[in-house]
């Protein structure tokens, strides 16, 4: 049999550059034939950061890469089409969707939703042997214990509604041998994306002005779940070799779950594409996260203690203030903002542009909790975490691939 060849769409600005480097490695065998990757983005030259790997990778013969517009069918349709002489495209991996957490309804329905909609529909007109959609951690679980996919977990704001509603719109397509992979707070080389790599930024300026980082949260119990990139890559990818011999009814039969209504009834009706509220829906769900069982104190003291410094909690006057205030996310920043830039202006060699900002937005600074269990993908598929830990090592070498390619101010003195 040979190696298939693979569709990825969407993710560069999140985890797909990740994924490629797996299936076609810099050094090594590739695992599949070919490699198309395609979002919106150009990359030559790049107008999203990418990495100095995946720019490497461009330039192996087994990955192309197409700038498209995602919204418009016929061009989803078109990226289908092999190169001439090349077989058929058997997986997909989708990583689309909108990821910022303000935006509003309308444009998620069509970023999200439709986008992610279209692309499955022309998947399953092609019968594409495996479809595998990545599900970022936009979800409120309790604190207790950690959670399985068989619990209803409540999708948090705006995005985590229609990335929700996604996985029904999905789930609704029968022919589609689709398969969900849910994970936690991704981190990882070259991630310049989401908390964690924000919170990395954010420690090494309070490690820098030798002054602790503080949090706004009691030092209670929240999970903040965290995953690597390198297993969720290396979960999709088993996930599509897990389906592919299977297809979808059996895959349901093994691992299906309810993907349950979370939106208000009312929408169904002006929605395209939105299954019935009362639609029972079945797919293949899978969560991702480390073993690190890790939480709001456990990422706070080991991103803080790989650069020296250490996590603290506000008092509850302190937070009491913050808390009334209507400009506390701007004066938090104030510090942060300008403490990296004073690292980044002094770095030596310097640094003309870095993909990284201590900026953290409304959303960074609210409470997120998140704990799932990761037992049913080790155990059904026997999938084998790879990075296990979140720890100062997978942190170091996060911070010295930016400090390679440029990234990351050198400074004298400590970091
Ligand atoms: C993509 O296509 C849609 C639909 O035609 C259009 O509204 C949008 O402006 C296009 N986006 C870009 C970046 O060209």
């Amino acid at each position: 049999m040979s190696a298939p060849n693979v569709l990825v769409f969407g993710g560069l600005n999140t985890c797909s550059r990740t994924l490629v480097g797996l299936l076609v490695p810099l050094t090594g065998e590739p695992l599949v034939g070919n490699v198309r990757v395609v979002d919106k983005f150009s990359v030559f030259p790049p107008t999203t950061y990418i990495g100095a790997e995946f720019a490497q990778l461009l330039t192996r013969p087994q990955v192309e890469y197409k700038q498209a517009n995602l919204t418009v069918p016929a061009t989803i349709a078109r990226m289908f089409d092999p190169p001439e002489g090349q077989a058929p495209y058997e997986y997909v991996f989708d990583f689309t969707g909108e990821v910022q957490f303000d935006r509003t309804e309308m444009i998620q329905i069509d970023r999200t939703c439709q986008v992610a909609r279209m692309i499955a529909l022309e998947a399953a007109k092609r019968k594409v042997k495996a479809f595998v959609r990545l599900q970022h951690p936009f979800y409120e679980t309790s604190a207790k214990g950690s959670h399985d996919e068989k619990e209803d977990i409540k999708p948090d704001g705006v995005a985590g509604t229609w990335w929700h509603e996604t996985l029904r719109m999905l789930a609704a397509i029968d022919d589609l041998n689709l398969v969900i992979l849910r994970i936690g707070f991704v981190y990882g080389p070259y991630i310049n994306w989401g908390s964690i790599a924000s919170a990395i930024t954010v420690a090494s300026v309070y490690g820098h002005m030798k002054k602790p980082m503080k949090s706004m949260w009691s030092p209670g119990k929240n999970p903040t779940n965290t995953v690597h990139a390198e297993d969720v890559a290396g979960a999709m990818w088993a996930l599509a070799e897990w389906m592919a011999p299977k297809g979808r009814k059996e895959a349901d039969t093994l691992a299906g779950e309810a993907i349950i209504f979370h939106n208000e009834k009312s929408k169904a009706a002006s929605v395209q594409g939105m299954p019935p509220p009362d639609k029972k829906l079945i797919a293949p769900l899978f969560n991702l996260v480390d073993d690190s069982d890790s939480t709001l104190l456990s990422v706070g003291q080991t991103v803080t203690s790989f650069f020296g410094t250490t996590f603290e909690f506000f008092n509850f006057v302190e937070n009491t203030v913050l808390k009334l205030r209507a400009d506390a996310v701007e004066e938090i920043n104030e510090h942060h903002v300008g403490g990296w830039t004073e690292m980044i202006s002094t770095s030596s060699p310097p640094i003309p542009n870095t993909p990284l900002s201590a900026y953290m937005d409304k959303w960074a600074l609210e409470k997120h909790v998140l704990a799932l269990s990761n037992r049913k993908l080790l155990e059904v598929v026997g999938y084998r975490l790879k990075r296990p830990t979140f720890g100062k090592e997978t942190i170091g070498e996060v911070v010295e691939r930016w400090k390679e390619e440029g990234s990351w101010p050198m400074l004298r003195a400590s970091e």
